[in-house]
């Protein structure tokens, strides 16, 4: 186990004695996981992916996405919701912001809104080179990317002729059921599987992820070793770092911290911080309760949303994500001339600095009134990514069910979209 949870900064605020007396309800949610009684046991799948998947899918996988990098140099993504942030929110984790300058196939991601500039702008990114397109859907009706994938439908078979652009086109979705499914039957598309006991959410560890990282060039063997550790780590009743954490958030919950702030001092997290919001705001959010998930990338956001979190309404705490080991690194030189007033960090790497910020950041959090846990990570690799994904799905699985939530629903995702089927003249609504 490479993760630590470092709790020093919460002295003060959270008391040992506090965080036994939930000791209990932590492991009676445990064992409802491991007795399958727990809310929402039709979607617990997740907990086993690492050790237990489809071994021929995860080949095919691997052979899709070589195909994808040899004949293409787009591949176009598209999803919503649990059908894309993962995939996204790694991406960036393993490549960058920048990922798509780097890279041999450029991996764009549409279906995610149902603004039209942002479709015909990756239309036109398309122009001149070879394409490919994942369609993600677990239902297969949902409308942003059915919008998206009629647009880029069209699209292939207009550029490549029917026959090849169904050679073109991947389609993720249920094993049997759904449009998408018949769809893809119909047209001959290579399909991958949303398995029934998986939710969106807690998909990236299914095709659903798996097929854009792995034809981004990243290696999912690591990934999956790395989700294997954190299961080997993790999924058991002991007080380990990620059951800690949930007790500890549900410790927080109960004084009146009602706002978790995610946050981290580099900007290749931040998507996987549009992970982490969806995955803890739609599993916790619910029965009027949960923990409002925010996220901040620092220092960028101290010169923005600073001023709230060290000043404002003390409802926050804040989770901070802490990876060794910079990927690259920069010297600060000295300058004779030191017009900047630099020359006392001349020598010092960037990474020093940033962690240095990092340090005084949290003492002053900490100081205003904001009880801060950091979560220490290894470095920022496929590796370590595996195994902070299942970190923070079973740390999000036992916190909702100490919430006494359904962690797996998400009803309220239904209230907009019978107003917008019924105001956009949908047959039955
Ligand atoms: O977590 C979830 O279940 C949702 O965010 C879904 O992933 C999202 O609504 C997309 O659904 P689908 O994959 O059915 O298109």
């Amino acid at each position: 186990m490479s993760i630590q949870l470092e709790t020093k900064h919460l002295t003060g605020f959270v008391s040992q004695e506090q965080i036994s007396a939930l000791k209990a309800e932590m492991e009676k949610a445990c064992h409802e996981f491991d007795a399958g009684t727990c809310q929402g046991n039709d979607f617990i799948g997740w907990r086993t992916l690492p050790t237990d998947y489809d071994k021929e899918e995860f080949a095919r996988i691997k052979a899709a996405a070589g195909k994808i990098r040899a004949n293409s140099q787009v591949l176009v993504v598209i999803g919503i919701g649990g059908s894309y942030l993962g995939a996204r929110a790694a991406i960036e984790f393993l490549g960058s912001q920048y990922y798509n300058n780097f890279a041999d196939l450029q991996v764009y991601f549409v279906g995610n809104s149902i603004c039209p500039e942002e479709l015909s702008k990756v239309l036109k990114l398309c122009e001149g080179k070879d394409v490919s397109v994942n369609i993600i859907s677990k239902s297969g009706t949902t409308t942003e990317p059915a919008i998206a994938f009629r647009v880029f439908k069209e699209y292939m078979e207009n550029r490549y002729g029917k026959e090849e652009a169904s050679k073109r086109i991947y389609a993720t979705t249920d094993k049997a059921r759904g449009t998408l499914k018949e769809l893809s039957t119909l047209e001959g598309y290579e399909t991958f599987v949303v398995p029934d006991d998986v939710g969106g959410r807690y998909s990236v560890l299914t095709a659903v992820g798996l097929l854009p990282i792995a034809a981004a060039g990243f290696d999912i063997d690591a990934l999956m070793a790395g989700a294997q550790a954190g299961q080997k780590a993790f999924d058991n009743d002991e007080m380990n770092p990620c059951n800690l954490y949930a007790v500890i958030r549900n410790v927080l919950y109960r004084m009146g911290k009602k706002t978790e702030l995610y946050t981290c001092y580099d900007p290749a997290f931040t998507m996987f911080n549009e992970w982490l919001k969806q995955l803890y705001g739609e599993s916790e959010g619910k029965d009027g309760k949960g923990i409002f998930p925010a996220s901040v990338i620092f220092s960028t956001d101290l010169h923005s949303m600073g001023q709230y979190i060290q000043d404002g309404e003390r409802t926050l705490f804040e989770t901070v994500l802490a990876f060794g080991g910079a990927r690259e690194d920069v010297t600060v030189k000295a300058e004779e001339a030191n017009f900047d007033g630099l020359n006392y960090l001349a020598g010092k790497t960037m990474s020093e600095i940033n962690r240095t910020a990092m340090e005084a950041t949290i003492m002053a959090h900490k100081d205003g009134g904001v009880p801060c846990m950091v979560i220490e990570v290894g470095k920022m690799d496929e590796y370590h990514l595996g195994e902070l994904v299942y970190f923070f799905e079973h740390a999000c699985a036992i916190s909702g069910a100490m919430l006494g939530v359904n962690p797996f629903n998400q009803p309220g995702v239904e209230a907009y979209k019978k107003n917008m089927f019924k105001l956009l003249g949908k047959p039955g609504y």
